[in-house]
């Protein structure tokens, strides 16, 4: 991976949270970056606060479930910058609620973006860095990646999923000079939950028996803010997995995410299973 004042670089969910964090920060480290999210005008407003002249930003407005939004990213970013030496695949949300009243296709359009558009997305990106020797691909993804909790299951698959994909792809790429590297935040103060609200939208206005339980996980929901990190915390690693002269293939962030993975560790199953649980 070259120094990233020289390196452009694609950040996914560039419109908010984490992904305008890491904007800021690869920018003031003198990175091109390309930025993309469906709300065009807060991509716009993310670039033009760090790079007012437009000089080494590149803003293109998809979804990340579209085949030809994913292409339109690569070529615009190509067709500016000439190369692409790193991507972070940031973009996602997270849907909720009992896996007995999740509709089905809202399960698959948490897949589509979360797993699916990422990994189209990837597949994209990897030949380009292959021909220039090399290139580093951050995933985000969660320590829900290895913790599911209730309610929350559809959501903690993708980012198994996510995990699995992030694994065999490292072993994959290393031959080509392309490290892969997967970022767990912990629990982050951004839009993250009102964009979980809205989509679950539905299935939170009508728990049916769930009723007692959906309380029981606003209240864990609440405990969860008081140790919150900030966007900044997770983009400070994310770019230190992208300067590092050797990164490390896993990081965690803030502390509260690593003590949750070492519990997940040393923890028996029921035991650990009690502590997620909702009650009545
Ligand atoms: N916040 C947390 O506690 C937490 C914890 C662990 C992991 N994470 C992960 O961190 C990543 C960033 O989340 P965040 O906390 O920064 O939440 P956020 O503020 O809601 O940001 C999510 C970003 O993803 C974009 N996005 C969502 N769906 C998209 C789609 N279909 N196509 C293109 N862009 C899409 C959103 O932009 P548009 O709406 O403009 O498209 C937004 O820029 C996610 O992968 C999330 O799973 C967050």
């Amino acid at each position: 991976m070259r120094p990233l004042r020289e390196s452009a670089v694609i950040v996914t969910g560039a419109s908010s949270g984490i992904g305008e964090a890491v904007v800021l920060r690869l920018l003031a480290a003198g990175a091109k970056v390309a930025l993309f999210a469906r709300r065009e005008d807060r991509l716009l407003a993310v670039a033009r606060r760090a790079d007012p002249a437009g000089a080494r930003t590149v803003v293109v407005a998809g979804d990340l479930a579209n085949e030809d939004d994913r292409q339109r990213l690569i070529n615009e970013t190509l067709a500016r910058f000439g190369r692409v030496d790193a991507l972070v695949n940031n973009a996602g949300f997270g849907q909720r609620g009992p896996i007995e009243q999740v509709p089905l296709a809202a399960i698959r359009r948490n897949f589509e973006t979360n797993v699916f558009g990422l990994l189209g997305l990837t597949q994209a990106v990897i030949p380009l860095l292959r021909a220039q020797g090399g290139g580093r691909i951050v995933n985000v993804g969660s320590v829900a990646g290895r913790i599911a909790r209730p309610m929350s299951s559809t959501y903690d698959a993708t980012k198994h999923a996510l995990e699995a994909f992030t694994d065999g792809l490292r072993g994959e790429l290393k031959p080509f000079g392309i490290d892969v590297i997967l970022v767990r935040p912990g629990f982050i103060l951004t839009e993250f939950i009102n964009a979980a609200d809205q989509a679950s939208a539905q299935v939170i206005e009508n728990p049916g028996p769930y009723a007692p339980f959906a309380q029981s996980f606003q209240g864990g929901a609440r405990k969860l803010k008081s140790i919150a990190g900030k966007p900044d915390d997770v983009a400070r690693t994310i770019e230190r997995a992208l300067s590092s002269t050797s990164p490390k293939t896993h990081y965690a962030v803030p502390g509260h995410a690593r003590v949750f993975l070492f519990m997940k560790w040393i923890l028996p199953t029921r035991v650990l299973d009690r502590m997620v649980r909702l009650r009545r």
